[in-house]
């Protein structure tokens, strides 16, 4: 059995609103689920929550609390009649399809804030690992080949006086130029459009792909969508430096994925910090694993235990309220609530 939970009713009164979680979330964050009154069942099998489970869920459910690689889409959407929300355990929601639960009444939430900074350490670990060449430095020491100290020894690039290239100043590209502030980078940004406050950092705004020629560094921080998917591809890695350093802890797909392994293996840029990837879990024999110039984290951007119990707190949050008819904090598609 991998479905736990469901108290069920059973007692005559009105049945109690059915909540379906796609794991297990940390103990202290299910308190008001434990003191509300809900049917409550989780998936705690092993892997990503099956698609068959999540159908056959959404089906009675009143309230989902999904991860990033549920897939809340039309499909799934019109299997579920009693629906009224769905809180996804993760800022990103490209999972969602958002004019499709709009145009149903259904509340969509994330769970922005808690995991900034958490998510910037990670970022910035990858960018110093991939940078500092950390990868190949222990795989020297396993191997028993490390003979000597000479002085291009696994040589790698400096941060201070470097260009760190944010691509998407929002809330966590801002915490990344603030970290990368403290190592005596420069910073430089690329978006949608000039952000208020970027002075702060003396970031200047420039075009993607000035951005991407000038750059030392560049670390992505924009969500995915239609408009990011494959925002670094050939062409974009090509403007690249030779000595730079590429570093994804958004979205596996604002990358094109195949055209980075290339780049990574003819030495066209010098490196990569990758947390994420188009296809999650990365299959153990992927060539990115192979490529002494890669660091790679499985998808650990808020893996902390305080930021985690943060957004499970959050997600849950939003779904009691939202089940409670009151409009959630973290409301992703408010004209359903304003209707
Ligand atoms: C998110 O929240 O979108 C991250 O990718 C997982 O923490």
């Amino acid at each position: 059995m991998t479905v736990s939970g469901g108290n069920g009713n059973g007692n005559g009164r009105q049945p109690k609103p059915r909540v379906f979680l796609s794991g297990i979330l940390p103990a202290p964050a299910l308190q008001p689920l434990q003191e509300g009154e809900f049917d409550c069942a989780w998936w705690e099998g092993e892997g990503n929550l099956p698609r068959e489970v999540l159908r056959r869920e959404a089906a009675g459910a009143d309230g989902l609390v999904t991860f990033l690689n549920d897939r809340v889409d039309e499909e799934l959407l019109n299997l579920a009649p009693r629906l009224k929300i769905v809180a996804n355990v993760a800022v990103g929601y490209d999972n969602f399809d958002l004019a499709a639960a709009t145009r149903r009444g259904i509340l969509l939430t994330n769970t922005p804030g808690v995991l900034t900074e958490a998510t910037a350490d990670l970022t910035f670990g990858l960018l110093l690992a991939a940078a500092r060449r950390f990868g190949e430095g222990r795989r020297l020491l396993d191997s028993g080949r490390w003979q000597a100290w000479y002085p291009l020894l696994l040589a790698g690039q400096e941060l201070n006086g470097a260009t760190l290239g944010i691509v998407g100043l929002g809330r966590i590209g801002q915490a990344v130029a603030r970290r990368a502030l403290a190592f005596g980078m420069k910073i430089a940004y690329a978006g949608r459009r000039p952000v208020a406050g970027a002075a702060r950092f003396g970031a200047e705004f420039r075009p993607l792909d000035e951005l991407l020629r000038t750059a030392d560094f560049v670390s992505l921080h924009c969500p995915l969508t239609p408009q990011t998917f494959h925002l670094i591809g050939r062409k974009e890695i090509a403007m690249m430096k030779p000595t730079a350093v590429l570093v994804n802890t958004s979205r596996g797909a604002v990358v094109d994925q195949g055209a980075l392994v290339e780049a990574l293996g003819a030495g066209r840029i010098f490196a990569a910090g990758l947390d994420v990837f188009e296809e999650e879990p990365l299959a153990p024999e992927h060539p990115l694993l192979s490529l002494p110039n890669v660091v790679c984290t499985p998808h650990l951007g808020s893996a902390t235990h305080s930021t985690r119990l943060g957004m499970a707190r959050l997600a849950v949050e939003n779904l009691v309220r939202g089940l409670a008819g009151e409009r959630p904090p973290n409301l992703l598609n408010p004209e359903v609530f304003d209707r």
